[in-house]
């Protein structure tokens, strides 16, 4: 039964807080403490991998919590009514990864998305194509909510439908497929055996994809 306390918990800052640290904290271990990235590397090429995964990780919880409750799973209330901001701040996050990587997209920083002439090769094209993608539909998610959209019943309809919803996850999926497929699948190449930020955001991805395909209404 619903407690009338339950209505004034409120998760946020924890899970945000926890989410940032073990993103950050992932990348620092696996790029500087086992792998071979300099320090200087650490405050934009290291920390947009951080902040790119900490933002995957809470949009997978925006999206996921609902449909897992759904399924019967007793989510504690604080993390249902943390669902907003944990996607306004995970919408924040992607924000700023993006603008890091305009200013990091270069052969120099990411020799493996560039053929030798300069161009982008096919998987990087399709990779970038994914992430622009996904954070237009975000974009718009976000401004569903915001502006005088919401007054909109059948767009509000779309933007929150099942089917829109599930496709729209996809354009998340192919951004960190097309990228990191080659190294998922090749663990020898891990820095000391630990996975890539890729992988274990599609690990997320997956995980809360399971959950909206069984679960959400
Ligand atoms: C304009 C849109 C976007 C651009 C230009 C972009 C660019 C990039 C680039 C260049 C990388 C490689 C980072 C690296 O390996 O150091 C990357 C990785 C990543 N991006 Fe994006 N991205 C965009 C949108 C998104 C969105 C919407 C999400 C989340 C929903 C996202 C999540 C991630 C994640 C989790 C990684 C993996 C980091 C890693 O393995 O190093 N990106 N993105």
């Amino acid at each position: 039964m619903n407690h009338p306390a339950d209505n004034h918990r409120n998760s946020a800052g924890l899970i945000i807080a926890i989410t940032i640290l073990f993103s950050i904290g992932y990348a620092i271990v696996r790029y500087h403490v086992v792998g071979p990235a300099p320090w200087n590397d650490f405050p934009f090429f290291i920390l947009n991998k951080g902040i790119s995964l900490a933002a995957f990780i809470l949009l997978t919880c925006n999206f996921g919590l609902g449909p897992l409750r759904n399924l019967g799973v007793n989510v504690p209330a604080g993390w249902l009514n943390a669902r907003k901001a944990l996607g306004m701040t995970g919408f924040l996050l992607v924000l700023v990864h993006v603008l890091m990587s305009f200013l990091l997209f270069s052969p120099a920083v990411y020799a493996k998305f560039f053929e030798t002439d300069g161009t982008l090769t096919l998987m990087a094209g399709l990779s970038m194509l994914g992430g622009v993608l996904a954070f237009v539909v975000l974009w718009a998610y976000n401004l569903s909510f915001q502006t005088h959209l919401r007054e909109d019943k059948s767009y509000i309809r779309f933007i929150t439908s099942r089917t829109f919803l599930l496709w729209a996850m996809l354009l998340g999926a192919s951004h960190l497929l097309f990228m990191g497929y080659s190294d998922w699948i090749n663990p020898s190449s891990w820095h000391g055996g630990i996975p890539p930020v890729s992988l274990v955001a599609i690990t997320f991805f997956v995980t809360g994809y399971v959950f909206n395909l069984l679960g959400r209404k």
